[in-house]
């Protein structure tokens, strides 16, 4: 059976999705693909569905000129359009009974008893390996994989960064680090330079089928060339 058709749309998004280093920085992304792009960060799926991101847009020349400074004189972050910043809360905002679980638990069917009873083991767990800020600011990679997906479905170039000063773009986006971790950083814009070949492994070397009755000729030996 064929896939259906917005099905192979996400996939050509993510096969023409490159990561960008240098914009042309005379071209502006409009306001409703911004809005779009951001849309698809809303969207994304989080743990325990607690939203622990918020998405900081900075535009001016001023503020892309000092997060390229930060991010170590990478072009494409004072090239960009725009630039997000995903930022997650700090470990204190997801203690149970903090006001944030429970504004965010208060609009789950059962509110915050039902939501504590799923969450308590799991919070200890994370909280007794140190895992709580590394927990936090992986969900902040899911919604940075859709938005450039969405952004390259509507013909906009990103490039995810990880190579920033923390401290460095927190000050400059003016976020309280009692209060925000930095999770990633990812400019948007229109490409001033030639696209790079993509380069993958095929599915064959990177997916390993656990279940012995399933006939992986069938699924792996068609590699897929991507572009
Ligand atoms: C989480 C993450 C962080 C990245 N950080 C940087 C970065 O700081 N600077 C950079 O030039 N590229 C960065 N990249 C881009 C990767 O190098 C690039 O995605 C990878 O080489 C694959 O190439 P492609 O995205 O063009 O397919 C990052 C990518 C990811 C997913």
């Amino acid at each position: 059976m064929e896939p259906p058709a917005r099905a192979e749309a996400v996939l050509e998004a993510m096969a023409v999705r490159y990561a960008c280093k240098l914009f042309d920085a005379e071209r502006k992304v409009d306001d409703g693909t911004l809005r779009l792009i951001l849309e698809a960060g809303r969207l994304s799926p989080s743990s325990f569905g607690l939203e622990p991101w918020l998405f900081v847009v900075a535009e001016s020349a001023e503020l892309k000129e000092r997060l390229f400074t930060a991010c170590f004189d990478q072009e494409n972050l004072r090239t960009a359009s725009f630039v997000v910043a995903i930022a997650v809360r700090t470990e204190r905002h997801y203690a149970p009974d903090s006001p944030f679980v429970r504004s965010r638990a208060g609009r789950f069917p059962g509110g915050l008893p039902v939501f504590v009873q799923d969450y308590q083991g799991y919070w200890d767990y994370l909280r007794a390996n140190g895992l709580v800020e590394h927990w936090a600011r992986a969900q902040g990679y899911i919604a940075l994989a859709n938005m450039m997906t969405a952004a390259a479905a509507a013909g906009v170039d990103s490039c995810a960064i990880e190579g920033y000063r923390e401290d460095e773009v927190r000050s400059v986006l003016g976020l309280d680090p009692q209060d925000w971790r930095v999770s990633v950083l990812v400019p948007f814009g229109y490409r001033g330079e030639t696209e790079r070949e993509k380069i993958r492994e095929s599915l064959g070397s990177i997916v390993l089928l656990a279940d012995n009755d399933r006939n992986d000729s069938r699924l792996l030996t068609s590699s897929q060339p991507i572009n």
